[in-house]
């Protein structure tokens, strides 16, 4: 397990060539935010503070194609070229942006999409689901099953200890998918540290980088908590609906 309060250009940075399996993240986008204002200032208004000391939002990445380009650069040179899978998660602002960026530097195999359940903000048409593009590192790879689907159904977190705060469960079904246990699974965004349990759940190492502090104390007490007593503190239920089984049940 390692964990790093730093910038995620800097964390990756630090790691050697070809030293990670997986790579699950959820970037925190500027797009989305900055340019649709979404949600009647309620929590752009908080928003407006984002980044102080006390602001309920986190600093995000500022997400230009030349910033964009070298994250991913550097999550190509991180990746293991024979076992590298790379799942990276997109708002629908983002994904028409930046996700044909992807292709510059991966093999993209599938756009996957979470169904949130329950609708969130948005002024056309309140938003319900999340996009995820996964991408192998040019190499032939394959799922640890053929059967999985590219809906992922999961409540979202209402009220969750962290701003955007995600399922483990959308963490599991990308590591479940693509990891086997004792590979080493990574997440340069990782907040709470969802992906972490999730990680941890499958039987991987994890190595995670978050810039702000309180995402780093945040994620590092909920990881020794699950080590320790096997629960999860900051996400007690599970987010499926009551009797759906989710893909890795059914094998
Ligand atoms: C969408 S949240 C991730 C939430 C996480 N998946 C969870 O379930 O808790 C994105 C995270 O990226 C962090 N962040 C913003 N800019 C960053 C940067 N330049 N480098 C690394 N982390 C950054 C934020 O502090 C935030 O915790």
């Amino acid at each position: 397990m390692r964990l790093e309060q730093a910038d995620c250009l800097a964390f990756l940075g630090s790691l050697p060539d070809g030293s990670v399996d997986v790579i699950v993240t959820d970037p925190a986008y500027s797009g989305m935010n900055e340019r649709l204002k979404l949600g009647n200032g309620r929590i752009v208004g908080q928003y407006a503070q984002k980044g102080t000391e006390g602001g309920k939002w986190f600093r995000e990445f500022q997400d230009s194609e030349e910033n964009y380009r070298q994250f991913l650069e550097q999550c190509r040179r991180v990746l293991n070229p024979e076992t590298g899978h790379i799942y990276i998660m997109f708002d629908s602002y983002s994904l028409l942006s930046l996700g044909p960026l992807m292709r510059d530097y991966f093999a993209v195999k599938n756009l996957i999409t979470w169904d949130k359940v329950n609708i969130g903000m948005g002024h056309y048409f309140r938003r319900r689901h999340e996009y995820v593009i996964f991408a192998t590192n040019g190499n032939n790879r394959k799922l640890r099953h053929q059967s999985f689907p590219d809906v992922w159904r999961f409540k979202r977190l209402h009220r969750a200890a962290y701003v955007t705060q995600k399922p483990v469960e959308l963490f599991q079904a990308m590591i479940f998918a693509s990891a086997e246990p004792g590979f080493t699974v990574c997440d340069p965004f990782m907040g709470s540290g969802s992906a972490a349990i999730a990680a941890l759940k499958n039987g991987c190492h994890f190595w995670g980088g978050d810039v702000a502090e309180t995402a780093v104390t945040l994620a590092q007490t909920r990881i020794s908590t699950f080590q320790e007593t096997g629960q999860d503190p900051l996400q007690p239920k599970p987010a499926n609906l009551p009797g759906e089984k989710i893909f890795w049940d059914k094998l």
